[in-house]
């Protein structure tokens, strides 16, 4: 392996600066060493099973492809996500990767990345900008259609349980996140035109499983006995649910009809015992596609500019005994 040139050790230094001031690097390539490819990798915090199984699957695919990561945890933030994209730019990385918290503010530093002439990939979640010549490839989830089939799910549902009203709460995940938005549209586009469906409230528990607690604490002194359906956009504020609806004395599962996404081990471990009635799957398994994208974009091959990821349903209507373990 070639020892490190000057520029790249000044940028290093620059690098070092920018990282004191605040953004916080949890693993750096070895500047003694030129890699094969130098991705820098920012995510955007520890919310959920999904993120810290998406985090360890990234880190897993680089190690198995050869690739040097350069990872960034943001702790929820949009600035650590700009600031860390910035210490990527100066250390002049060959890819710059990363999961937009939000859609929205992205525009300035992604130019600023272009200029340098690194290319970017979208994680996860997108971006809303008028640009799309800002990155290269997205590859994460149909999130309207997990909306679309955690509707279906409760049409399915609907029928069985004959009744002419089914009153429902949605637990949203973060405000402009992709996420969040189009799992609500997914679901209410195709639920819409039913007559039996009638939206209660929407309440925001930003996919975390504290809020996903005391958002159900709100709903069931709001609504109490009026709730049939939880429509809930992440494991985790589902399984922050689950115990507040119990204490209130209601059975998660019968009582009232409760759907997730996601798919993590914990949450799929209690939809066989019954208290969860669906998960939509949400796989947090993107390395394989990014490390391979991340190649082809240094060699400057062509890479699609969407990917999505199969993504399946698991409800009461099927035999999921034989699951193999999630891997999150
Ligand atoms: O962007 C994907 C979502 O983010 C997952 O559903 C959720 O668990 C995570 O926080």
């Amino acid at each position: 392996m070639k020892r490190t040139t000057g520029p790249r050790a000044l940028a290093l230094i620059i690098s070092a600066i920018l990282l004191l001031a605040g953004c916080g690097r949890e693993q750096a390539a070895d500047e003694s060493e030129d890699p094969k490819l130098l991705l820098g990798f920012s995510q955007l915090g520890s919310e959920s099973s999904f993120r810290i199984g998406n985090t360890r699957d990234i880190e897993e695919k680089a190690e198995e492809y050869g690739i040097s990561l350069m990872l960034e945890n943001a702790n929820q933030k949009q600035e650590n996500q700009i600031a860390a994209i910035r210490s990527f730019i100066a250390y002049r990385v060959d890819v710059i990767a990363f999961s937009p918290i939000v859609e929205d503010g992205w525009d300035n530093v992604l130019r600023e990345a272009k200029d340098a002439g690194i290319p970017v990939v979208l994680v996860d979640r997108t971006i809303r900008t008028e640009d799309d010549s800002l990155y290269e490839s997205l590859i994460g989830a149909d999130f309207y259609e997990e909306g679309v089939m955690a509707a279906e799910y409760l049409l399915r549902k609907a029928d069985d349980l004959g009744k002419d009203r089914l009153n429902i709460v949605e637990i949203t995940g973060t405000e402009d996140s992709t996420p969040m938005k189009q799992r609500h549209e997914g679901f209410f586009d195709t639920i819409g035109g039913d007559s039996r469906m009638n939206l209660l409230e929407s309440v925001n528990g930003d996919f975390l499983r504290s809020r996903g607690a005391e958002c159900m604490e709100y709903l069931l002194e709001t609504y109490g006995d009026d709730i049939d359906v939880i429509y809930s956009h992440n494991d985790e504020m589902t399984m922050g649910a689950l115990p507040k609806i119990e204490n209130a004395g209601y059975r998660p599962g019968e009582d009232m009809v409760i759907i997730s996404i996601d798919g993590g081990q914990e949450a799929i471990d209690i939809l066989k015992e019954g208290k969860i009635n669906c998960i939509v799957e949400c796989t947090p398994m993107l390395g394989s596609i990014l490390m391979e994208t991340a190649m082809k974009l240094k060699a400057g091959e062509a890479v699609e500019k969407v990917t999505h990821p199969v993504e399946r349903t698991f409800s009461d209507y099927d035999d999921i005994g034989n699951l193999e373990p999630r891997g999150y």
